[in-house]
């Protein structure tokens, strides 16, 4: 696999990574401060709603963070061109 494919498979899971990190954080305020979610939201995040997304983005944000993790390590591993800059 070529370099600059690593690369942007690199770069998706870095981008996955954040907007799992900020539904954490937008969730869990959903919950304290769901009046303020809700409008901010049109709705949307009802504390309900809030508190079923928030709990259950454990999974996917730990398999998300571990593969971010030993992304680089992995790589070098199973791709054959050397990935150094
Ligand atoms: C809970 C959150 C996070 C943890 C614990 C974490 C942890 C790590 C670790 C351990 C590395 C070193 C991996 C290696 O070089 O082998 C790393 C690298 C890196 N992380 Fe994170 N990270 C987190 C979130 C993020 C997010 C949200 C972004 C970007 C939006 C990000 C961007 C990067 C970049 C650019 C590198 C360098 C990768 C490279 O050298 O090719 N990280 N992170």
């Amino acid at each position: 696999m070529k370099k600059k494919t690593v690369s942007a498979i690199g770069l998706s899971i870095q981008i996955v990574l954040l907007l799992l990190l900020l539904a954490y954080g937008l969730t869990g305020y959903g919950i304290t401060e769901f009046r303020t979610v809700q409008s901010m939201t049109f709705g949307l995040i009802t504390k309900p709603v809030a508190f079923e997304i928030h709990n259950n983005l454990i999974i996917p944000f730990l398999l998300v963070l571990l593969l971010h993790i030993f992304f680089k390590p992995l790589s070098r591993l199973f791709f054959k061109e050397k990935n150094t800059p």
